[in-house]
């Protein structure tokens, strides 16, 4: 009979006793993920660099809204997808996770609709993401998940740099600001949605095989985001009369030195890495009050307006609006 080496024995129990205490402490009981559906529609972008007048933040900003719609759409599709074969509290919490996402893809068309304004050109941003998109949606269905899981991490642990570092949105535009840390605050909040659907679709997998999955699909799809971001940034850059040398040292400058979200999200990029990881290891929910403190006079000073009085009626986000069952 085949026998196991001691070296491998340990490392896989080492594996299943961390997944297994992962499993023990997973989301917190008392979450409540909610759709806050806020509207920002009519908050014009008044000046191509937003952000304070800066170039290289205003630019990495509106890569990020580029892509959102489609992308967002896609974690629509394959969380709605997998609700039906999840216990009911995750199948309340995937619709929550729809509701909001539906929203942010919403309201990202507006401000996407507003950059094109600013003469800023993102077709080339918006068939990147397409391309990416059309990629995942032709692997296998458990793929699909797996990507999901590993962007929306990625998603969170900018979410959570935006809400805890002022720096990033202290010169901006209000509107804007209000715009990013609501965004930003439901990330947060829905951080462990498709972790724990992937968690739950992959309960009779080996530890290790899911340790290895999780985290080569992680590496290869922060690869992937990263040249494809930085791409669009300096394509955004030269668009505003930045180009060559001075564009590269200046956005390198800012996602490493300035505000640096490249390098204050890299710790916590990595804990993804862990056997065991789950997104709620890091409990920062005072981040959604935090960013809720930041925008809720405005709140209060908006009228009640419903979706469809907002959405026109050939606009794409309407399909994602209709997708939240
Ligand atoms: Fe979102
Ligand atoms: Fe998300």
């Amino acid at each position: 009979m085949d026998r196991v080496p001691a070296t491998a024995k340990s490392t896989t129990d080492a594996a299943r006793h961390q997944e297994t205490a992962a499993r023990k402490n997973p989301t917190p009981i008392d979450l409540n993920i909610q759709c806050r559906n806020r509207h920002f529609a009519s908050a014009v972008i008044e000046r191509r660099r937003w952000i304070g007048g800066d170039p290289y933040a205003s630019a990495f900003f509106n890569c990020l809204s580029a892509i959102f719609p489609k992308g967002e759409a896609l974690f629509i599709d394959v969380l709605k997808k997998y609700r039906d074969r999840t216990p009911p509290k995750l199948q309340g919490e995937i619709r929550s996770f729809i509701q909001q996402e539906a929203t942010h893809s919403r309201e990202h068309h507006f401000f996407n609709q507003h950059l094109a304004s600013c003469d800023l050109d993102i077709s080339r941003l918006e068939e990147s993401i397409s391309n990416v998109v059309s990629y995942i949606r032709a692997q296998p269905e458990i793929i699909h998940l797996v990507a999901t899981m590993c962007i929306e991490h990625i998603t969170a642990i900018l979410a959570a740099e935006v809400i805890a570092n002022p720096r990033h949105f202290e010169h901006a535009d209000e509107e804007q600001r209000k715009l990013w840390l609501w965004h930003s605050s439901e990330e947060v909040e829905h951080k462990g949605v498709a972790y724990d659907t992937w968690l739950h679709m992959t309960r009779d997998w080996n530890p290790l095989k899911r340790w290895y999955v999780r985290s080569a699909f992680m590496a290869k799809i922060s690869l992937g985001f990263t040249i494809n971001r930085t791409r669009g940034v300096i394509d955004l850059l030269r668009q505003d009369g930045i180009t060559g040398f001075r564009a590269w040292i200046g956005l390198a400058h800012y996602a490493l030195v300035g505000p640096a979200p490249l390098r204050r999200t890299i710790w916590p990029w990595l804990q993804f890495f862990k056997p065991g990881f789950h997104p709620w290891d890091i409990d920062d929910r005072h981040l959604i009050q935090l960013a809720e403190s930041e925008y809720e006079a405005a709140i209060m000073d908006q009228p009640p307006v419903t979706v469809a009085a907002l959405v026109p009626k050939d606009a794409p986000v309407e399909e994602y609006v209709k997708k939240v069952a």
